[in-house]
């Protein structure tokens, strides 16, 4: 939920750290600070954003130094001051900490480290490791390392940390046990992150820490990595990371977020690569090639997931359900892992994510493990966690996704669950052929079909300066679409903090029409196909109640257009791929809404990109 970063070598550090913490802002915005080494020790830490930071640094002397850590926060223990602000130090200014994660156990060990004598200037857990860190040190007489894997063992909870000792300012120590963090190898120099993002204009040469492991580096002998419960030297794997520095820049976008919804059609190019050839061939997936017998003989699947990611999965309830016939159940996964969830032999789990970090589907992973499933990962992140965990998987290949809200992400998640389960249904023979066909003629098409919805930005910008004062919204849609309603009704209120709610059509009868009134904008997804005129009559009752209506319909509509206020078509197409497109507009609609109410489009308040703690 937080970002780190830290370099050592002979570069100012300056630079460094301060360009890696804007690029990790998407984690956590809540304050910002940096530990610049130069002789002493000089930390200088702001509420707010990198850019607040930044202006306290008025002397470029206080710039100088070549090794450093930094931070960037979204509050957990504490309010958002700068006192709760990263780095933190021990009592005598020897340790210096960054810390993404929760130490549950950081009361108890506080209040021994308190009789020690020990002092605590801010209301974080981190702050106690620290200071526990320095205790191990001095009472065990060990370097900072072995104090590092002393402390770590008594902690409970989850850590990235990486750790300085201004009594050998010569070396780093960083540690992980559930959330991540990246080591960037370079020439007599290193680099550390949260994701490779802040060292990726210097070096492509990454190693990711797995759970469970911490890091010795030292300007003098180089790297070692330690595997923490088995106290034994573990090898690194350095990957050679093909992402380019501009997939992670603007490149001339106001927000990063539109920027990525008008990535769309490269993104799912980038998903289908290697997987949808050609109408005419079959769909390539060697991950369901290879464990083809389990699903033919999966009783059941689950799909696992939080937030966006979650409809995408409810989306994937209904097209695995249609075209495979086997039965599907989808779980927040926060509630999944607290419920003590039945498991049977057979059962193939799903976890989707976009980050592969998400906290509550880890812990997910991790019972459903226990629990004897089979576990399938989709997420977009390689090398994350999640990819990590599962059995085996796929990739979504969106590219980087730096707004906090999910857009992208999320439509290459869906097309990719639909390639997924035409694969299985062609397989399982539970799909007729020539809608087979069909709807893979209309997949090779969705980065065309998606460009014509985009193009229709201007008429969408329009239509939102009239609800920028609004205060509720209701966003209704049906069978395919519903998860299409929910999406759009959770980008709203995440970037405009207006009130939004996702209904099924139906069951608007069954208590919120009671909302609606001239005051309560209703979005209605009602394209053409599946409940098209059952969705019409609702229209007829929303607008018989007053209510402004925004519909999503399909090319010349003949019925709705003349009902509904505002209508934004998107191309005639299989009902199964309605709500990709049909999930365009609505994300369009949100960002110029919020962007038009003045918000942080790419950073909406409380919010984080990867939400690694509970
Ligand atoms: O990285 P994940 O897909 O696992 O993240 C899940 C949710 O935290 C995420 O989708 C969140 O709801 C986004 N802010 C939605 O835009």
């Amino acid at each position: 939920m937080c970002g780190i970063v830290g370099y050592i070598g002979k570069k100012p550090v300056y630079d460094i750290l301060i360009n890696g913490l804007k690029k990790l802002e998407y984690r956590g915005y809540d304050s910002t600070g940096v530990m610049i080494y130069n002789q002493k020790v000089l930390i200088k830490k702001s509420k707010g954003k990198v850019t607040d930071l930044e202006s306290l640094f008025t002397n470029s002397e206080e710039k100088k130094g070549s090794v450093g850590i930094g931070h960037t926060r979204w509050a957990t223990h504490g309010p958002p001051n700068t006192v709760n602000s990263h780095p933190h130090s021990s009592s005598s200014g020897e340790i210096t900490i960054v810390h993404n994660g929760i130490i549950e156990n950081y009361d108890s060990i506080k209040k021994i480290l308190i009789k020690k004598g020990y002092k605590f200037q801010s209301d974080t857990d981190s702050e106690v490791l620290a200071n526990l860190i320095e205790d191990v040190k001095k009472t065990k007489k060990v370097k900072l390392g072995k104090a590092v894997h002393y402390a770590l063992k008594q902690v409970v909870g989850a850590y990235a940390v990486v750790i300085f000792d201004s009594s050998n300012p010569n070396e780093i120590v960083g540690a992980r046990l559930g959330s991540p963090l990246a080591i960037g190898v370079g020439d007599s120099e290193y680099y550390f992150g949260s994701d490779a993002t802040p060292f990726l204009e210097f070096t492509k040469r990454c190693i990711y820490l797995n759970d469970n492991e911490m890091f010795v580096v030292s300007l003098k002998k180089g790297l070692t990595l330690r595997e923490i419960k088995m106290d034994s030297i573990v090898d690194p794997y350095i990957q050679e990371l093909k992402q380019s520095i501009e997939e992670v820049e603007k490149g001339g976008y106001d927000h990063f977020m539109l920027k990525e919804i008008f990535e769309q059609p490269q993104s799912i190019i980038d998903t289908f690569r290697g997987r949808l050839i050609s109408p005419k061939d079959p769909i390539s997936i060697s991950s369901i090639e290879k464990h083809f017998e389990v699903f033919k003989n999966a009783n059941r699947i689950i799909f696992i997931s939080c937030g966006t990611s979650w409809h995408s999965s409810l989306l994937a309830e209904y097209y695995f359900e249609e075209l495979l016939r086997i039965p599907v159940e989808v779980e927040y996964a926060s509630e999944f892992r607290y419920r003590n969830p039945i498991i049977n032999k057979g059962d193939i789990v799903i976890p989707v994510s976009q980050s592969g970090e998400t906290a509550d589907t880890l812990a997910a992973i991790k019972l459903a493990k226990e629990r004897g499933a089979f576990l399938y990962g989709i997420c977009n992140v390689v090398g994350s966690s999640i990819a990590r965990e599962t059995h085996t998987g796929i990739y979504t290949h969106a590219g980087s996704e730096i707004g906090v809200a999910s857009t992208k992400a999320f439509s290459c998640q869906i097309s990719l669950l639909l390639l997924m389960a035409l694969k299985l249904g062609e397989k399982l023979g539970t799909i007729e052929k020539t809608r087979y066909k069909r709807i893979l003629a209309e997949l090779n098409n969705l980065p065309k079909s998606i460009r014509k919805v985009l193009s229709k930005n201007n008429i969408i910008e329009d239509i939102s300066k009239k609800f920028i004062n609004s205060s509720n919204f209701l966003y209704l849609g049906r069978g395919y679409n519903f998860p299409i309603a929910l999406e759009g009704a959770l980008k709203l209120k995440e970037i405009s903090y207006i009130h939004a709610e996702g209904y099924p059509a139906a069951e608007m009868k069954h208590g919120p029409i009671a909302l609606i009134d001239e005051k309560m904008p209703v979005v209605v997804i009602a394209t053409k196909k599946g409940s098209y005129h059952k969705v019409l009559s609702n229209v007829m009752e929303i607008k018989a109640r007053g209510a402004e209506i925004i519909a999503i319909v399909s090319k010349n509509d003949t019925e709705i257009i003349d009902i509904a206020d505002h209508v934004i078509e998107i191309p005639n197409c299989d009902e199964l791929i309605a709500p990709i497109l049909a999930n365009i507009p609505l994300q369009l609609l949100s960002y110029h809404i919020a962007n038009k109410k003045g918000c942080n489009v790419d950073q909406p308040r409380n919010l984080a990109k990867s939400v690694t703690v509970e």
